[in-house]
C-alpha cells in the first residue's frame, strides 16, 4: 500500500483525458431488448437500441458480461473470458455491436470479472480435479481447520462470511479439500498470487483489446490479492461467520497488481477506460488507485453512498439515513479527490435498488425527485454513469412472492434466513427494498405487452407501472425525466466546467439541500437542490441576490424568479454566472 512506489515519480499524461467530460451508460444485456423472442435480452437486441443511446447523449456503454457462462449470477461467472454465451448471441453479433457502436462515436467498455471465474471453467475444472494438477494453485484450495473433520460445519478453513450468505468455503469431496468463494459457491477465486494467473489474465485482455473494445469496467477489482495467511476474521454480535474483509479487501499486493496489469495491457494503447469497483475503498486509497502518475486505473467506483441505509446486520435489514447524508457522503468524495485522481459518479447499477425508489419520492414527487438526483449527480466532478432506466425514472418492483424473485443473492439470503425461522413475509420486505432483482426488470420501451422487451415471456417480471413510466411516453416532451438526462449530458459536453470545474459545497441552510459551486476560470456554475418532498426556503451565504443577473441554465420545475429563495419539494436550478 506505500506510496513509496517506484512507479510513483512517473510523469502523468499531459493531455486531459477524453473520459473527463464523458458519460458511461451501463447496458445490463439480460434485461435491456430481447431480440429473438426467448424472453431474455440479447447483443442483437442491444444493436437494435443504439438509437436510444445515441438520443441521450452517452459516449460510453459498459457492458455487463455477455461471456459464456451458466449463468448463476447472471454471468458474473464465467465459464469462457473469449466466447460469447449463445443465450445473448454469438461473437459475429458482438463484432457488430463494436462496429455500429463505434460508427456512432460510442466506445465499449467490456465488464472484466478476474476475482473469480465459474466452477465450469476449464481451469478450475482442471484445478480441483486433483491435488497435484498443474493448476491446483491456480485457486485458493486449503485443508480442513486444524483438528476437525474435513466437510463437516464448522470446519471450514477460515470463518469468513461470504458476500452471498454462509461460508467462503466449499467442501470437494473428491480431494478432501476446500475451495474459496467470497461470492456463491459456483463462483471460486482465482489465485493472483501465482504468476500464470495474472498472465493468463493480461493475455485475454490484451485480445479484447486487439478486438477494438475501448476499456474494462472491473468487477470487485480490490477483492484481488488476498492476505496468503488468511486469518480468520472478527465475528461480530449475532453472526455466525467471521468478517474476512481486512485480509481479502485491498491485500498486500493489490497496487502492484494493478501497476503491473497497466503496464503489462495498457501501456502503449490510448483512448481507453478503465473503472474498478471497490467495495469498501475509502477516499484515501481512491486517491492511490486513480492518481495518474502511479498508472494504476483511471477510476474507482466506491460505494461509501449506497451503503448508507444498510443495517448493522446486513444490507437486508434497512436503517434510515440521517437527512442529508447523501449530499454529505458525495461532497466528502468530491473534496478528497479534487487534486489528485477522479471520481466515478453514480446513482445505481444493476446491484443496486432503482435511483428514485431508494434516494427520492416514487410516490407523490417521482418526475421531480428523478430529475432532482440527476442534476446533482451529473454536475458534480467527475464521470457519471447512467444505469438503463434510470434515465426513464425507472422504480423498484413491488415484488409479492419469493417466486418472483431471481437474483441468487436475495436466494441465498433467503434460504438462510428461513433456515433460522424467518418467513417469507418479513424477509421480503428487505428483499424488496434493497434486492438486486429490482434493477434488474426489463427496460421499459413502451405501453405494449411486455413493455417492448420482448414477444415471448421475459425472465423477470415486466414493472406494472410501464404502460405509464416508458420511454416513448418521454421522448420530446418537456421536461421528461429523459429530457432532463439528456439536457445534463449535453451540458457536460458543452461547458467545460461541468468536466473541469472544481467543486465547492455551499451552505444552504439545510443539510437536505445541496447546493455547490463549480468553477473553471470565469465560468461559474451553482447547482441548488431540494433533496427532500417538503418545500424549503434555501439560505445561501449571501442569499440568491448576487445570483440575480445570472441566467438559469437548467431546472426541472417551471421557472420562478432567478432568486426566488423558496425551493418546492425536490426543486433543482442550475445557475450560471
Ligand atoms: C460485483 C458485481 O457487480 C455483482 O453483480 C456480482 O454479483 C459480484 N461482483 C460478483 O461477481
Amino acid at each position: 500500500m506505500s506510496s513509496a512506489d517506484p512507479l510513483a515519480d512517473r510523469a502523468a499524461p499531459a493531455v486531459t483525458p477524453w473520459w473527463k467530460s464523458a458519460v458511461v451508460y451501463q447496458v445490463y444485456p439480460r434485461s435491456f431488448q430481447d431480440s429473438d423472442g426467448d424472453g431474455i435480452g440479447d447483443l442483437r437486441g442491444v444493436i437494435d437500441r443504439l438509437d436510444h443511446l445515441q438520443r441521450l447523449g452517452v459516449d460510453v456503454i459498459w457492458l455487463s458480461p455477455i461471456y459464456r457462462s451458466p449463468q448463476a449470477d447472471n454471468g458474473y461467472d464465467i465459464s469462457d473470458y473469449e466466447d460469447i454465451d449463445p443465450v445473448f448471441g454469438t461473437m459475429a453479433d458482438f463484432d457488430e455491436l463494436l462496429d455500429r457502436a463505434h460508427a456512432r462515436g460510442i466506445k465499449i467498455l467490456m465488464d472484466l470479472v478476474v476475482n473469480h471465474s465459474s466452477d465450469e471453467h476449464p481451469w478450475f475444472v482442471e484445478s480441483r480435479s486433483s491435488r497435484d494438477n498443474p493448476k491446483r494453485d491456480w485457486y485458493w484450495w486449503r485443508d480442513a481447520r486444524p483438528g476437525t473433520i474435513a466437510g463437516r460445519p464448522g470446519s471450514e478453513p477460515t470463518n469468513w462470511e461470504s458476500f452471498f450468505s454462509g461460508s467462503t468455503w466449499e467442501f470437494d469431496e473428491q480431494t478432501g479439500q476446500y475451495y474459496l468463494h467470497l461470492f456463491d459457491r459456483k463462483q471460486p477465486d482465482l489465485n493472483w498470487e501465482n504468476p500464470e494467473v495474472r498472465q493468463a489474465v493480461y493475455a485475454m485482455m490484451r485480445r479484447w483489446l486487439d478486438r477494438g473494445v475501448d476499456g474494462f469496467r472491473m468487477d470487485v477489482i480490490n477483492l484481488i490479492s488476498k492476505h496468503p495467511d488468511l486469518p480468520d476474521g472478527q465475528v461480530a454480535e449475532g453472526h455466525t461467520y467471521g468478517d474476512g474483509f481486512p485480509f481479502y479487501g485491498h491485500g498486500p499486493r493489490l497496487h502492484e497488481f494493478l501497476q503491473e496489469m497497466h503496464r503489462e495491457v495498457f501501456d502503449g494503447r490510448s483512448g481507453l477506460l478503465t473503472v474498478g469497483e471497490m467495495p469498501g475503498v475509502t477516499p484515501e486509497e481512491a486517491v492511490l488507485f486513480t492518481d495518474p502518475a502511479r498508472r494504476e486505473l483511471d477510476m474507482v467506483f466506491q460505494f461509501e453512498h449506497v451503503g448508507l441505509d444498510h443495517g448493522e446486520a446486513s444490507k437486508f435489514v434497512h436503517r434510515e439515513p440521517d437527512p442529508g447524508a447523501l449530499a454529505a457522503s458525495f461532497t466528502r468524495w468530491q473534496d478528497a479527490l479534487s487534486d489528485t485522481g477522479w471520481n466515478s459518479l453514480y446513482l445505481s447499477n444493476h446491484d443496486q435498488p432503482r435511483t428514485v425508489s431508494r434516494f427520492g419520492d416514487d410516490r407523490e414527487f417521482w418526475r421531480e425527485s428523478a430529475t432532482a438526483l440527476a442534476t446533482i449527480l451529473h454536475l458534480q466532478r467527475g464521470t457519471p454513469y447512467v444505469y438503463q432506466g434510470e434515465e426513464l425514472g425507472m422504480t423498484n418492483h413491488p415484488f409479492a412472492s419469493i417466486d418472483d424473485v431471481r437474483d441468487v443473492e436475495s436466494l441465498n439470503h433467503y434460504r438462510e434466513q428461513t433456515d433460522a425461522g424467518g418467513v417469507e413475509g418479513d424477509l421480503l420486505v428487505g428483499i424488496g427494498r434493497i434486492g438486486r432483482d429490482n434493477a434488474r426488470t426489463p427496460v421499459q420501451w413502451d405501453a405494449s405487452p411486455n413493455a417492448g422487451f420482448t414477444t415471448g415471456e421475459p425472465w423477470t417480471a415486466v414493472n406494472p407501472n410501464a404502460a405509464l413510466i416508458n420511454a416513448e411516453a418521454q421522448y420530446g416532451v418537456p421536461g421528461s425525466v429523459f429530457e432532463h438526462y439528456r439536457s445534463l449530458i449535453r451540458l457536460r459536453h458543452e461547458r467545460s466546467v461541468v468536466a473541469d470545474g472544481t467543486f465547492r459545497r455551499v451552505p444552504a441552510g439545510s443539510d437536505e439541500v445541496f447546493a455547490f459551486e463549480r468553477r473553471l476560470d470565469d465560468d461559474v456554475l451553482l447547482v441548488v437542490a431540494n433533496l427532500s418532498s417538503v418545500s424549503r426556503v434555501v439560505q445561501l451565504d449571501g442569499g440568491l441576490e448576487p445570483w440575480r443577473d445570472a441566467s438559469l441554465l437548467l431546472t426541472n420545475l417551471p421557472a420562478k424568479t432567478v432568486a426566488a429563495a423558496e425551493f418546492a419539494p425536490w426543486e433543482a436550478r442550475v445557475y450560471a454566472l
